[in-house]
């Protein structure tokens, strides 16, 4: 099974380790790291939401129109539009970008940041609802006739679209999320699934917990599994521990003056699953497996995609690789100087994980099989 590398589109140069030398929404850096990211074998790029930060969706209709072959992730909150005028939204984006779109549904783990954009249910009431928008968007994708929707949260009456994406049946939906109503809702509508990194036992606890969910959707396939990093890779060992000091260090620093750390302004102690695992993990340890290092999450108060992989690009490598024979089969980095490292990833990390992918899929697949193992997988 290939495996396929997921990048960041972030509209300013501003991390954990530094604050943005300029606006919110710059766009020459904006396409300056998407463009590194295409150039440097990285397959798709996330475009993540926060209530104050620049909308994702022009932002990735600006980069599929001056990038080809870079795919896109579009991070989408069901709470800020209609699901009717979202279908159209991304259907329009996979014209525009010839069938490079895949949707990442939020459902939003902190109400307080929910409450910003005048979102006022409760997480497990915001999964259903999440669960009823993905399956309105699908229909609305694939539907040439007018339908009528009566829903728990959704009711409208004689709705068709007249724009269609390219990709057929549809464009994939991604989804993330830790806790038991993630699960069930993602287990069920998902193609992909997101997990934020955690040591290998964790993540093969939650692969499982997707799958069984799945499973209960009675579905025959369940998502594809995708899991994400911050790596911190040097030429020698000695030299990414020191460079991951240096980081941690940063980011104390910036939290003691009270600078804020990312889009996402959270108040208090997380209230999503997935931060507060983090958290636990840091807590017990702060070095798992190969090279998983947690001090960059508890730095940040468990903050979404925040434990670090250490070491040489061999040692992060075979860390990925790790991942990908628990069954992972799209890994997601992203670095703490954000162009600098994704071309670094991309030049010395990417070739050699997919050197050893192609490797271990041709040792599973008996001579004279190869085409037809490809296209089952
Ligand atoms: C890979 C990945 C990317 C995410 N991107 C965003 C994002 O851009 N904006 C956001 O508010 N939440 C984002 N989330 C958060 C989740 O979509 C979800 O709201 C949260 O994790 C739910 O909490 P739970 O773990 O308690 O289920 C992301 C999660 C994952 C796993």
């Amino acid at each position: 099974m290939p495996v396929q590398f997921l990048g960041i589109a972030a509209t300013n140069d501003g991390s954990e380790t530094t604050p943005r030398s300029g606006p919110a929404f710059d766009k020459e850096y904006t396409l300056r790291l998407a463009a590194a990211h295409e150039e440097h074998g990285w397959d798709r790029v996330l475009f993540a939401y926060g209530s104050g930060s620049p909308d994702p969706a022009p932002a990735a209709a600006y980069i599929a129109s001056r990038l080809d072959r870079l795919g896109i992730l579009l991070a989408h909150r069901p709470n800020v539009s209609y699901p009717t005028f979202a279908a159209k939204t991304f259907a329009t984006l996979d014209r525009i970008s010839e069938g490079r779109l895949t949707v990442h549904f939020i459902t939003g783990g902190n109400d307080h940041e929910q409450r910003r954009e005048g979102d006022t249910l409760t997480k497990d009431q915001r999964y259903a609802r999440t669960h009823e928008y993905i399956e309105i968007v699908k229909k609305i994708w694939t539907t040439r006739k007018p339908f009528d929707h009566e829903g728990e949260h959704y009711r409208f009456h004689d709705f068709v679209s007249d724009v269609f994406p390219v990709q057929q049946p549809r464009p994939d939906v991604s989804f993330g999320g830790s806790s038991p109503a993630a699960y069930a809702a993602g287990g069920a509508e998902a193609d992909i699934y997101c997990l934020w990194g955690e040591p290998l036992a964790r993540t093969a606890q939650q692969i499982e917990a997707v799958k069984t969910a799945a499973k209960v959707a009675g579905r025959l396939h369940p998502p594809r599994i995708q899991v994400a990093f911050r790596p911190i890779i040097a030429p020698t060992e000695q030299a990414a521990w020191e460079k991951a000091h240096r980081t941690v260090g940063a980011i104390k620093e910036r939290r003691a003056k009270g600078e804020p750390l990312g889009r996402r302004r959270y108040t208090a102690e997380p209230e999503n699953a997935g931060s507060q695992r983090l958290l636990a993990i840091a807590e017990a340890g702060e070095r798992y497996d190969r090279a998983l290092w947690t001090p960059t999450a508890a730095a940040t108060g468990g903050a979404g995609n925040s434990n670090a992989l250490v070491g040489t690009p061999e040692t992060v490598a075979q860390a990925l690789l790790d991942y990908y024979d628990l069954g992972v089969d799209i890994l997601s980095a992203r670095g703490y100087d954000l162009l600098q490292d994704a071309v670094d990833f991309g030049r010395y990390v990417i070739p050699l994980v997919r050197e050893k992918v192609a490797e271990r899929d041709a040792a599973r697949t008996p001579r004279g099989t190869h085409n037809l193992a490809v296209v089952g997988g």
